[in-house]
């Protein structure tokens, strides 16, 4: 028989770019309204690398939710070649940082102040390990010579593998997995070992992108995959308890900036994630473990209790609105746009 309803205890997304300003105003409450609580991306201009500025970041978080709302942003450090350890053992010791972001420099979106090198953070992964701090990792070799669809294969390869070696207590999340080796990868890595998966690379593969013309709102980095790709992530999601869970990557963008001549990478997809989720879940019959997935694997990892309230998601069509309006003076395009989801989370 068809599920018409399902309660879970409320999602937490692993992974969410917030942004700032105009932007953060919009996009939060939209998070809010689904999740009890999100690690924010530091990848702002100038990055996050502070416990200052982390503190600072979080109030404006929290300034842009609805009254009443009790969801809670957990703030990440942007490791950079100079990162002081210090800085992080102080902000993890003030419950500020909940996570260190690791981005290769020049792999993506503002990561230009990113490692050139894995080596140069050695000290800080030692601290970090001492602490229990996880290290969250955009999983991608910058090597120009290497394809871009074999740049995360090829990441595992030659660092993912070599820093589990070297650290290996370090609590390690792969992030957006987009590929059958990274969910290999993880399935065989250990305990310490996790990967978040977004919705958009659950739904599509790289087809998405060049459907009938050049689609600019499919792009994100890591870029999707084939099929076969797909069917993993898929897999491992909709598998029940274990290292894999929910994280987003939302990652808004005004229209103009993606609709150009070398437009941004990003999938916007804070809208509708929880629906857009319960549709994959649904479609591989695997709804009895959308709350391990969403609410219950990530909270384990990361050592916090599971959110204490519920959520409910009832079958009835959600139609998705093709755009979120914003004071930026742009809106932003969400994914899947103008379409209809089978599932709709219910209002309090
Ligand atoms: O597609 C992406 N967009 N991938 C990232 O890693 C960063 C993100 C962003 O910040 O826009
Ligand atoms: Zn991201």
């Amino acid at each position: 028989m068809k599920m018409h309803e399902l309660t879970i205890r409320r999602p937490d997304d692993w992974h969410l770019h917030v942004r700032d300003g105009a932007m953060l105003k919009a996009v939060v409450p939209c998070t809010a309204a689904q999740f009890g609580r999100a690690i924010i991306m530091p990848n702002l201009l100038p990055p996050v690398t502070t416990v200052a500025q982390a503190n600072s970041y979080r109030k404006r978080i929290i300034d842009a939710l609805p009254r009443g709302h009790r969801f809670q942003p957990l703030m990440t450090a942007y490791l950079t070649d100079g990162t002081d350890p210090q800085e992080l053992q102080r902000g993890h010791a003030a419950g500020v940082f909940a996570a260190v972001k690791l981005y290769p420099a020049g792999a993506t979106t503002n990561s230009a102040s990113g490692l050139s090198d894995i080596t140069k953070a050695r000290a800080a992964l030692e601290v970090m390990q001492k602490i229990g701090l996880p290290l969250l990792v955009h999983g991608e070799v910058t090597d120009p010579s290497v394809d871009i669809f074999d740049r995360e294969a090829v990441f595992i390869d030659r660092v993912m593998i070599p820093l589990r070696r070297n650290f290996p207590e370090l609590k390690i999340v792969f992030e957006h997995v987009t590929t059958r080796q990274a969910v290999e990868y993880v399935q065989t890595a250990g305990r310490r070992t996790a990967a978040t998966i977004t919705a958009h690379h659950l739904m599509i593969n790289r087809n998405a992108i060049f459907q009938g013309g050049i689609r600019p709102h499919m792009y994100c980095l890591p870029i999707a995959k084939r099929e076969e790709h797909r069917l993993a992530l898929r897999k491992a999601a909709t598998s029940g308890p274990g290292n894999f869970f929910l994280g987003t990557d939302s990652a808004p963008h005004p229209q103009n900036t993606k609709e150009t001549a070398c437009g941004c990478a990003g999938v916007f997809t804070a809208v509708t994630a929880i629906e857009l989720y319960a549709q994959v879940f649904d479609e591989d019959n695997a709804l009895a473990n959308l709350e391990s997935f969403a609410s219950l694997n990530g909270p384990a990892f990361y050592g916090l209790k599971p959110n204490a309230d519920s959520i409910t998601l009832v079958r009835s069509p959600r139609h998705v609105p093709e755009y979120l309006a914003t004071d930026t003076g742009q809106p932003v395009v969400n994914f899947k746009g103008g379409e209809m989801l089978d599932w709709s989370l219910k209002t309090a």
